[in-house]
């Protein structure tokens, strides 16, 4: 049943398009990142890589967008790749219950942020990164680069540019975790970073293949191995439970697999042990997860049985 599937992916994935395509334009597109206003609502990719080197999409698989939040799934993997576990005296590792961007947790919580997904957390793993390798942004990118075979990833400088403009929100929350003690780098060094990893552009086709190793419990695609099956799964477990923010619950109730997404409208997600899948539209739901993104995974895991549930 599997192999049949498996077989049959492209036309899967264009009937998933298909299904999905009264969604398109539906919710809003992110604007308090003026530049992302601009994109149009009304696009939609979807790619599948799986563990045997096959690559499809449907839709606009292969057309870059900004990667956002998504950015933070990489970062993590990278820090934990080269370090202990001492990040985790540092970020928690729970759902939120709150937005993505939420300040309110953090004064109760003595500037400890819930989980490495939401930004307060996604901050603090950028300044630990800053401390490991010094350009955080630069190995964020080689390593991108390296796993999906696209050599011109690259920063969007207006979209950093225009992040970077009104980041008062992030700056806060960057700021009241100094406070507390808990921040190793300038505010600015750790912002302006975090900003640029955000403002990475990629496809469909870039992100499942730069995302694989989580399927395959680490391993990269040149077949070296970047985290150990254990921090593969934590990271996974991650994804689960927060990267979707306080939509999580409903993310796993639909989709049934790890999944990160960004306010760009993409949104990264792995089935353990065979494949990764990523979906774009820039609609964007309350909660700041794309609306014709999440339909499509959930037609995608159920049309398929590959969830983990
Ligand atoms: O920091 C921010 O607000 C954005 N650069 C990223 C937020 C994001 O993508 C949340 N995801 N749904």
């Amino acid at each position: 049943m599997a192999e049949q599937i498996a077989g049959q992916l492209s036309q899967l994935l264009e009937r998933i398009a298909d299904e999905v395509a009264p969604l398109r334009g539906a919710g809003t597109v992110a604007d308090y990142i003026p530049a992302l206003a601009r994109v149009d609502p009304g696009r939609f990719g979807i790619a599948v890589a799986d563990l045997d080197g096959g690559v499809h999409g449907a839709g606009d698989w292969e057309t870059p967008f900004s990667m956002q939040s998504i950015s933070k799934v990489f970062t993590l993997a990278l820090l934990l790749a080269g370090s202990d576990e001492a990040l985790w005296r540092r970020v928690g590792r729970e759902p939120s219950g709150n937005a993505f961007n939420s300040l309110v947790q953090l004064e109760h919580e003595r500037g400890i942020p819930r989980n490495p997904f939401i930004n307060a957390g996604a901050l603090t793993v950028t300044d630990e990164l800053i401390s490991l390798v010094g350009d955080a942004t630069g190995e964020l990118l080689a390593f991108l680069r390296e796993e999906s075979g696209n050599s011109a990833l690259r920063v969007d400088e207006e979209v950093a540019a225009s992040e970077a403009a009104h980041a008062d929100r992030n700056l806060a929350l960057t700021h009241f975790m100094a406070s507390y003690g808990n921040m190793r780098n300038p505010v600015a060094t750790v912002l302006d970073h975090y900003v640029r990893q955000c403002s990475i552009e990629m496809s469909c086709r870039d992100l499942v293949l730069a995302g694989l190793f989580l399927a395959a419990h680490g391993v990269r695609r040149d077949g070296s191995q970047l985290l150990t099956c254990r921090q593969a799964k934590r990271i996974n477990a991650i994804m689960l439970t927060c990267g979707t923010y306080d939509a999580a619950g409903d993310f796993a109730y639909r989709v049934g697999v790890p999944g990160k997404s960004g306010v760009g409208g993409g949104i990264l997600a792995i089935v353990p042990g065979r494949c990764a899948v990523a979906v774009w539209s820039p609609g964007l739901d309350k909660r700041g997860n794309s609306v014709a993104g999440v339909a499509a995974l959930d037609h995608f895991t159920t049309l398929t049985g590959w969830s983990v549930f």
